[in-house]
């Protein structure tokens, strides 16, 4: 059935609940083997930390936070999936509603605040699926942690998901925990970063093998912020960045529905900000790290400027949300035949 036709009842139901059924179609669809995407869609194979990925177009974390759909996601075509955020322990997020959408701007508010099974839970999700591509696992800090003792839910999580992860994200860039921000800055990153990587090189040397990590930053990052973390980046030799996670700005959609509602603000609003925030972190790293661009990707023309802007990787939410998967597809497309272009041209 096209989105298109979808999209009205979806939109006619309480946001999570919309989120809910569509897990949940999906899920049957895939049972039912009615999903074709994979075997039409074009293969724009890229290389980067080490990994191969058959489209550089992801799914970004969040939609599928403990890996429940990760083969049904799978044919719908991306190159890889993220799944998470994870915490350690299994706990609730906050009280409902904490999912809205503000439509006249194709965006998305939500305060979810890490709803989750734990990451046992995501483990043996991972261990049991199919899907052939990479997979990605978020990590975060129980809302019961203190801020200062985060460190070990992130160690306690990397521990776990080592093994059997394609790549290791680090969130520290969600609105939505109390004080998690507060990491993206100063001695807390740098003592942070250290004793993750620490570990990191333990685990790399006790499993024979190595899978890449990854830091998941906020759009709303001043110069000097910016500046502090990319010289972290390198300072411990962290493979990847992901530009950006949900803004706590309110700009461009000032007085919409929905707008003023407390939590991150993502979709086609937080567009201009994450690829500006990705751009800068490209001209000061200069392909040191991989880039990974998200926030406000709803056209195959916008996956484009993403990686014109320094990512090697997209991933999409919100515009999954607004313009269904074909969108998928349409990024793809637009990849290949900007990859096509560049390669004649050089
Ligand atoms: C409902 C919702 C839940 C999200 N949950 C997470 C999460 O658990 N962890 C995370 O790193 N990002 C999370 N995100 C952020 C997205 O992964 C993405 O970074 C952000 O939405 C910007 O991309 P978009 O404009 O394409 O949605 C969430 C986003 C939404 C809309």
């Amino acid at each position: 059935m096209s989105y298109a036709l979808l999209r009205p009842f979806l939109f006619s139901l309480e946001p999570e609940h919309a989120h809910e059924v569509t897990l949940s179609l999906l899920e049957k669809a895939h049972k039912a083997k009615l999903i074709g995407f994979l075997s039409s869609m074009q293969s724009v194979s890229i290389d980067c930390m080490g990994m191969s990925f058959a489209n550089p177009v992801g799914l970004a974390a969040g939609l599928d936070k403990n890996g429940d759909y990760i083969d049904a996601l799978g044919e719908l075509g991306f190159g890889f999936i993220e799944i998470g955020t994870v915490t350690p322990k299994p706990q609730q997020g906050n009280a409902k509603p904490r999912l809205f959408r503000v439509k006249e701007a194709n965006a998305i508010v939500n305060r979810m605040g890490f709803n989750n099974l734990g990451v046992d839970h995501l483990v043996e999700n991972v261990k049991r699926c199919r899907y052939q591509g990479n997979i990605g696992i978020n990590i975060g800090k129980n809302a019961t942690t203190p801020v200062e003792k985060a460190v070990d839910d992130y160690l306690y999580c990397l521990d776990r998901v080592y093994p059997h992860a394609s790549y290791i994200t680090i969130n520290i860039s969600s609105p939505n925990t109390k004080n998690l921000r507060d990491l993206q800055s100063g001695d807390a990153l740098s003592r942070l970063l250290e004793r993750i990587k620490n570990r990191h090189q333990q685990l790399a040397i006790d499993y024979g093998f190595y899978v890449p990590l990854v830091l998941k930053i906020a759009p709303d990052l001043d110069e000097t912020q910016i500046e502090f973390i990319a010289q972290q980046l390198l300072d411990f030799e962290i493979d990847g960045l992901i530009a950006t996670n949900t803004t706590i700005s309110r700009v461009g959609v000032e007085g919409l529905k929905n707008a003023e509602q407390a939590g991150g603000l993502s979709g086609q609003p937080v567009w201009h900000m994450s690829t500006l925030v990705l751009q800068q972190f490209s001209d000061i790293l200069q392909d040191k790290v991989t880039l990974v661009g998200v926030g406000g990707i709803d056209s195959g023309e916008k996956a484009v400027k993403k990686v014109q802007a320094g990512a090697s990787l997209v991933q999409l939410y919100s515009g999954l949300i607004y313009k269904g998967p074909g969108l998928i597809e349409d990024c793809v497309q637009s990849l290949s035949s900007y990859f096509d272009w560049l390669e004649l041209s050089s």
